[in-house]
């Protein structure tokens, strides 16, 4: 595994980094020794490419608990997976049920569909990002047809009331639409015990496959004919057809696919469920722990979200009295190699909901390769920050606080 010492990386809810080694090892094998176009000849080399792809979708499958590996279909992003369930479900006339903590992976195809005639209802969510199940019954309306919800925050890592949601989609015959980017690998998920019809995941994050990785997972109670392709092309199959196949996955899956990057999330799920989720989860959450109780007792320091870890994600959004995020982001990474995200997030209205809204946060988002040692260099720093804020009030000369690590 190829890290720079000299850097701690939070920023895995953006993009996990670094990656398993076996993630790089099994892209170089593919294009090295495999290397074809899957699905499309019928030689040996694209036998195993297909054979490889395949394997991928069944490991997705086996991850989340799907009812078939032909029910999970490979996207580009979780954003994409999304914008497939999003415009492919909903028709004017239809409503849509979500919540105020959504990232504008939903919020923007939604704003999108109403100038079309879908009906959107946004369900206020309080102001650590909880969202109250009985808000979303009650909203519903006879032209209810899904109910879209984050399963963590990617603001806050605020958990939100996915199996409930689920219940009362059932009790009303409506669909539940997951979208899981933040969870996916570092908290346990299971479609048919949390009750997701359509769940919709990225590669890049906790599954720690490369960037160009996700899909869309669909239930069984998702009747494929009512859902659109937002594409059509060439699938491999059914090639003496000019209509795009109506079976699984082809129907949603046109176009040479990135089976180099598809080999790369299969190494990350292998490495994933080697280590096991829960296990992933308990690491995190002990360091998620150890960050926020730190920060929280800086003064000047607000933490937002949820104070019991068991009620989030390793994602922790702060701010600095009289310091703006973006200044923030900027003296972490330049004073102390320290990698985070600041500002909106792409969640204008998560913010909107914390009252961080336009200035935004600082965010730290932890990963499975995170170490104690992160932690109490990143503290120090945010310590460090604050005197230097409270002493001078401007910026100081730059100062490494933590030692140089070593990749263990
Ligand atoms: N959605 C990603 C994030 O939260 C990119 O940073």
């Amino acid at each position: 595994m190829n890290r720079n010492p000299n850097l701690i990386y939070l920023d895995n809810a953006a993009t996990s980094w670094p990656k398993p080694p076996q993630v790089a090892a099994a892209m170089t094998r593919f294009l090295e020794e495999t290397g074809a176009n899957p699905g499309r000849s019928g030689h040996r080399l694209s036998v195993d490419a297909a054979r490889l792809v395949f394997e991928t979708r069944e490991q997705v499958a086996r991850l989340f608990n799907a009812p078939d590996p032909l029910r999970v279909t490979f996207a580009l992003n979780v954003t994409e997976a999304l914008n497939l369930a999003l415009h492919g479900l909903l028709r004017p006339g239809d409503h849509i049920i979500t919540s105020s903590m959504e990232h504008n992976s939903v919020m923007r195809p939604l704003r999108h569909l109403e100038k079309r005639g879908v009906a959107v209802t946004v369900v206020p969510c309080s102001p650590e990002g909880f969202l109250n199940p009985a808000n979303v019954e009650s909203a519903i309306r006879p032209n209810t047809t899904l109910i879209a919800l984050n399963h963590a925050s990617n603001v806050t890592g605020t958990l939100l009331p996915v199996r409930a949601a689920g219940e009362i989609a059932r009790r009303h015959n409506l669909l539940l639409l997951a979208d899981v980017a933040q969870t996916a690998g570092a908290y346990p998920l299971d479609m048919q015990v949390d009750n997701i019809d359509l769940l919709a995941f990225t590669g890049h994050k906790s599954l720690y496959g490369p960037t160009g990785t996700g899909g869309l997972v669909l239930g069984t109670r998702v009747d494929e004919s009512k859902l659109s392709a937002l594409k059509q092309g060439g699938t491999g199959t059914r090639s003496e057809r000019e209509e795009q196949p109506e079976f699984l996955p082809d129907k949603y899956e046109s176009g040479t696919p990135n089976a180099v990057g598809l080999a790369g999330l299969g190494a990350g799920l292998d490495w994933i469920m080697a280590r096991g989720v829960n296990s992933i989860r308990q690491h995190e959450m002990t360091l998620c722990r150890k960050l926020m109780g730190g920060l929280r007792e800086i003064s000047g320091v607000t933490v937002y979200g949820p104070r019991d870890a068991n009620l989030r994600t390793a994602v922790i959004s702060f701010n600095i009295a009289g310091l703006p995020p973006s200044e923030v982001g900027l003296r972490l990474d330049e004073d102390y190699g320290i990698l985070c995200r600041v500002g909106l997030h792409c969640a204008p209205a998560a913010h909107r909901t914390l009252g961080t809204f336009p200035a935004g946060t600082v965010r730290f988002g932890l990963g499975a390769f995170n170490i104690n040692r992160d932690i109490d260099a990143t503290l120090a720093a945010i310590q460090q920050l604050v005197t230097d804020h409270c002493s001078h009030g401007t910026r100081r000369h730059p100062r490494l606080l933590h030692q140089p690590r070593h990749a263990d």
